[in-house]
């Protein structure tokens, strides 16, 4: 892999490694969304083909995992077919310091939430610029919502003190469609105090499938930094 010169993708490269590096022989491995856990995914393809770590199967949170998974040779599983993961990998666009984060930012939210949650062990891979001190600083909390509900669903957002925005598509006119073909509302709330209520209050509304924060649920962060030109990985 080129090293690269920007900090943001050194800083993502040498977590996603570092995280790799924990994934032990034999394991089932949650594979993460994002361009963080894509550094991970890639790694693990690489130590698979040195023959450096042998026997693991991935469970993939999106369609982007998969196709990643795929590119770099790691095989793949599916919840059907298996009854725990040891070990999830996965990216995020907050995280406060209780370990608490806001993830989403991917559209993948729900099936990231579905493998995290299983997993014995959950990694969270971020460069330092995604630790805020409060969830909602920087980053709006993503909804998943089946499509014949967005109204309902957006005005009872409002009602709760939340500015919904439809999240739109990046070369593709419309709406994002996810993964399971929902919509994704953005929600800027201007104090999220009690994260854990919040998740348990989005979700309650008919019509959300899942939303982006994510509680109590994290093993380790690694957290990738950039000092004086060297990249280096350190545990929150
Ligand atoms: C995907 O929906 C997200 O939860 C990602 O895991 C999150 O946005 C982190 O992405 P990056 O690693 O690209 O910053």
């Amino acid at each position: 892999m080129s090293v690269s010169a920007d900090p943001v993708k050194l800083m993502k490269q040498e977590v996603g490694k570092a995280a790799a590096n924990l994934v032990k022989s034999g394991s089932i491995v949650g594979l993460g969304t994002g361009s963080t856990t894509a550094y991970t995914i890639q790694f693990l393809g690489d130590r698979l083909k040195s023959g450096e770590l042998k026997d693991i199967v991935g469970v993939p949170t999106s369609f982007q995992s998969e196709v990643l998974a795929k590119q770099y040779g790691v095989p793949l599983t599916t919840l059907d077919a298996i009854d725990h993961i040891d070990i999830a990998i996965d990216g995020a666009d907050e995280v406060d310091p209780h370990k608490n984060l806001i993830k989403g930012g991917g559209a993948a939210h729900t099936r990231e939430k579905v493998v995290d949650y299983l997993a014995k062990e959950f990694i969270v891979v971020v460069d330092s610029g995604k630790l805020v001190d409060r969830l909602g600083s920087s980053f709006a909390v993503p909804v998943e919502v089946i499509p014949m509900a967005i109204t309902p669903v957006i005005n009872a957002i409002k009602k709760l003190g939340g500015q919904p925005e439809l999240r739109m598509g990046v070369k593709k006119a419309g709406p994002v469609i996810t993964d399971q073909g929902n919509m994704v509302v953005d929600v800027t709330f201007e104090n999220i105090d009690d994260p854990v209520t919040l998740e348990k209050t989005l979700n309650n509304i008919p019509g959300v499938l899942e939303n982006g924060i994510f509680v109590n649920c994290v093993s380790q962060v690694l957290i990738g930094e950039v000092i004086d030109g060297k990249p280096s990985v350190r545990q929150m």
